[in-house]
C-alpha cells in the first residue's frame, strides 16, 4: 500500500469515526438528566496507523492492499468511551442499537465474559452511514466501551506486560487478574453511593 493509497483508504473511515462521535455526544448529553448524570467520562479515537494495517494484515496472512485492508480490517476507525459504571455501558450500546441506520458487525461482551489475562470492555463494531454525493455506504467503526476502572487497569497491564522479557510471568498473569476482578467490585461497591445518594 502506497502513502498516496492509504491516505484515500482512511477518509471515510475519518468521516465515520465523526458521524459515531456525534451520535455519541447527543446520547451523553440526552440521557443527562435530573436524576441521573452524565454517563461518559471522555473519548478517545484513532485512524489505525499505517504500520499498524501492514502488521495485521501481515500475521492473518494475506497480502497488503487497500482491498484486503477493507476487507479485512474492522478496527481501522476506534472510538474508546470511557464511562463511569458498567450499566451506563449497557444503556448506551442499547441506544446506539436503537439507531434505525447503524448496523452491528461484530460484538464481545468482555465485561461478562472477561479474557484470561483478566481483560474487561464491550467492544461492539457499528457499520456507520457515510453519505457521500449520491451514495451511502456503511463503514466499520470499533467502540470500546470501558469503565475507568478497566481503563485503568487495561492501561496499567499494557504497561505491565510490554515489559516482556521476564521469568515470573505467570505469577505476574495471576496478580493481574486478581486485581481486575477487585476492581471491579471496588467499582460495584463505589455504585452504590450513586444509587443512594
Ligand atoms: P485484534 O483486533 O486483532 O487484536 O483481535 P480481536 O478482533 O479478537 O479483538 P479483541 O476483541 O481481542 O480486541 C483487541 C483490542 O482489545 C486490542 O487492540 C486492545 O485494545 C484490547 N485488548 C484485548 N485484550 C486485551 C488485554 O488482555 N489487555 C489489554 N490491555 N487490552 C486488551
Ligand atoms: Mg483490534
Amino acid at each position: 500500500m502506497t502513502n498516496e493509497q492509504y491516505y484515500e483508504l482512511i477518509k471515510p473511515y475519518e468521516d465515520a469515526v465523526q458521524v459515531m462521535l456525534t451520535r455519541l455526544e447527543i446520547l451523553n448529553h440526552s440521557i443527562y438528566t435530573r436524576d441521573a448524570s452524565k454517563p461518559v467520562h471522555h473519548m478517545q479515537n484513532r485512524i489505525k496507523e499505517k504500520k499498524s494495517m501492514e502488521e495485521k494484515l501481515e500475521r492473518i496472512g494475506v497480502t497488503d492492499s487497500v482491498i484486503n485492508a477493507k476487507d479485512n480490517l474492522m478496527d481501522i476507525g476506534g472510538i474508546r468511551v470511557i464511562c463511569y459504571f458498567q450499566d451506563e455501558i449497557y444503556t448506551l450500546v442499547e441506544a446506539l442499537k436503537r439507531q434505525s441506520d447503524m448496523i452491528v458487525i461484530k460484538e464481545k461482551d468482555y465485561m461478562k465474559n472477561p479474557k484470561d489475562s483478566g481483560y474487561r470492555s464491550y467492544h461492539v463494531v457499528f457499520g456507520v452511514p457515510v453519505h457521500a454525493l449520491d451514495a451511502m455506504e456503511y463503514y466499520p467503526v470499533e467502540i470500546q466501551f470501558r469503565t475507568l476502572a478497566m481503563d485503568f487497569w487495561s492501561s496499567m497491564e499494557h504497561k505491565i506486560c510490554y515489559k516482556k522479557d521476564r521469568e515470573n510471568k505467570e505469577e505476574i498473569s495471576r496478580q493481574l487478574q486478581a486485581l481486575s476482578n477487585s476492581l471491579a467490585l471496588i467499582e460495584e461497591e463505589m455504585r452504590e453511593y450513586i444509587k443512594e445518594a
